[in-house]
């Protein structure tokens, strides 16, 4: 009896009419904590977005969500980690505009693809780009930096998170538009670069507003332009590179989530629903506001505009990159 019962039950599975182990685990997703990798430093842009961003998505997830710093080779060590990860929804990562754009042109053998290795889920923020100098930086303003750069490139320190990062390729347009190539000095992420900047142990470096609206406005550096076409209300004093006379810097980041590809879709969607939660709740807008984010509207949201993204971005960046010719 036993017997004929077990052969009756597996029939009706192999007949799809019982739930499956893969819908039981894509229903009552999530049932522990999921692991977010950031691929720099913790205190740095990325790192702060992604603590901002999870604060909330956990909390309507019901789940915890642990922040991984994974460092090393300008964000391409963690994107190889996320794609490789398995497709269960419990290891996301948060991408951006290096990891899943810039770094196709910057390394040749990149282990992953980002337009074809992940699910997308959102794009999280877009993120202005600036350029920076220590506080004692001779030059007042971007054309003033602009001579001075030229004429004592020789000695001259550039901070940056790794070939790959947002602060490495930003500063590649514009050592490329200068037509300089000072000493460049890797960190693994913008806030250990941030902190050397202060310190005025590098001379300047470009990074994402996140990282540097208090110390542009304390003093503790200068930002001589930032690189979107209209000023940022964080930082309404700093004028546009248009403004400033620099109309070829146009630089401005964005931060995404994605999921390595295969992830269960339903699971990618639950994802998405709740970083859309997250980008509509007041004091999350209120956070990233604050720190110069630009965040999505509607249509620039979720899985489609992101996946678009990517390739918009690969497009852009990729001549932009071979043309200034990093590994002179
Ligand atoms: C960081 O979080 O440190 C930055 O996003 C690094 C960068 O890409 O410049």
């Amino acid at each position: 009896m036993g017997s004929i019962l077990s052969r009756a039950l597996a029939a009706l599975v192999a007949l799809g009419f019982a739930a499956s182990p893969a819908a039981a685990q894509t229903d009552d997703y999530p049932r522990r904590a999921i692991t977010l990798i950031v691929p720099f430093a913790a205190g740095g842009p990325t790192d702060v977005i992604s603590r901002i961003i999870s604060d909330y998505m956990s909390r309507s997830l019901g789940q915890s969500i642990v922040i991984e710093n994974t460092l090393g080779a300008g964000g391409t060590t963690a994107s190889t980690r996320a794609a490789r990860a398995t497709p269960d929804g419990y290891t996301i990562e948060m991408g951006h505009m290096g990891t899943h754009a810039a770094s196709v042109a910057l390394y040749p053998n990149l282990a992953y693809k980002p337009d074809v290795d992940f699910a997308p889920i959102g794009l999280v923020a877009g993120t202005p780009v600036l350029i920076l100098a220590k506080k004692d930086f001779p030059p007042n303003d971007l054309k003033a930096f602009v001579t001075y750069v030229k004429g004592n490139v020789a000695t001259l320190n550039m901070a940056h998170a790794g070939v790959g990062s947002v602060s490495f390729t930003t500063c590649l347009l514009l050592n490329s538009i200068l037509g300089v190539k000072p000493t460049s000095v890797p960190f693994n992420g913008t806030g250990p670069a941030l902190t050397a900047l202060i310190a005025g142990q590098v001379d300047y470096m470009c990074d994402q507003i996140v990282n540097v609206v208090q110390q542009v406005q304390a003093g503790q550096i200068k930002g001589y332009a930032i690189g979107t076409p209209e000023r940022s209300p964080a930082l309404p004093n700093v004028p546009t590179s248009r403004e400033a006379g620099l109309p070829e810097f146009q630089a401005q980041a964005w931060n995404a989530l994605f999921a390595p590809k295969d992830t269960p879709q339903p699971i990618v969607d639950k994802l998405t629903g709740a970083l859309d939660k997250a980008l509509d709740d007041e004091q999350t807008r209120k956070r990233l506001l604050e720190l110069g984010s630009v965040l999505p509207g509607k249509a620039e949201r979720g899985q489609q505009a992101l996946a678009a993204l990517v390739r918009r971005e690969i497009d852009r960046w990729t001549p932009i990159i071979k043309a200034a010719n990093p590994t002179d």
